[in-house]
């Protein structure tokens, strides 16, 4: 299927409770070819208003850093666990993340990206469950044949002292993951595929 088809789909979602207090679904914007997507928490204030991601303060700082590694918005996939913005910002449910769960999974299925960034402990958790965002931020771990790259996401680095230079410093790391994983001939080995393993850097 195609990315646009599935996203024309993902518009029309009625499947939990957040259809109905959504102005508008945000389904992801992007490259269907993108090698890394980013996959954040779930919608905000002026992303429900103009469904599209990551557009406020969080939005800024993630385009700031996704320039530092030499890339823009084109080059990228940009998603959330949820697709609608939970009401005053509260943390999305577990049912919703599982309602919406196949939407992600499909758009992953497409984009195939070599690497998937996790921004945040949300986002950490439906894909890494059992993690800490504090303790595990900064490591890729491949999981299944997929490598995962969890950091701090942008919006605590907006209000959190100290985060910002974390984020940083692991943003800068991408590029070097991505080499590492050129190497890593394990990614392509059935065996290892099934562990979870960290890429050791
Ligand atoms: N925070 C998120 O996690 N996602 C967005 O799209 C915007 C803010």
């Amino acid at each position: 299927m195609l990315l646009e088809n599935l996203n024309n789909q993902i518009l029309k979602c009625e499947k939990c409770a957040l259809c109905k207090t959504r102005k508008n679904v945000v389904p992801g914007e992007g490259s269907s070819k993108a090698k890394i997507m980013f996959i954040g928490e779930g919608p905000g204030k002026n992303e429900d208003e103009q469904g599209r991601p990551f557009i406020g303060a969080a939005g800024k700082l993630l385009d700031e850093l996704i320039a530092l590694i030499g890339l823009t918005r084109e080059d990228i996939y940009i998603a959330n666990v949820v697709k609608c913005r939970p009401p005053q910002n509260r943390d999305p449910l577990p049912e919703e993340v599982e309602k919406c769960r196949p939407w992600l999974d499909q758009q992953i299925e497409i984009i195939k990206p070599k690497l998937i960034v996790l921004l945040g402990r949300h986002s950490m958790d439906r894909f890494l469950p059992n993690q800490k965002i504090s303790l595990d931020h900064g490591k890729p771990k491949r999981k299944n044949g997929q490598v995962y790259f969890p950091i701090y996401h942008p919006a605590a680095a907006l209000y959190r002292n100290g985060l910002l230079e974390d984020l940083q410093r692991d943003f800068k790391k991408i590029p070097r993951v991505l080499e590492i994983m050129k190497k890593d001939r394990a990614v392509n080995n059935k065996e290892e595929r099934a562990k979870q393993t960290d890429l050791g850097i």
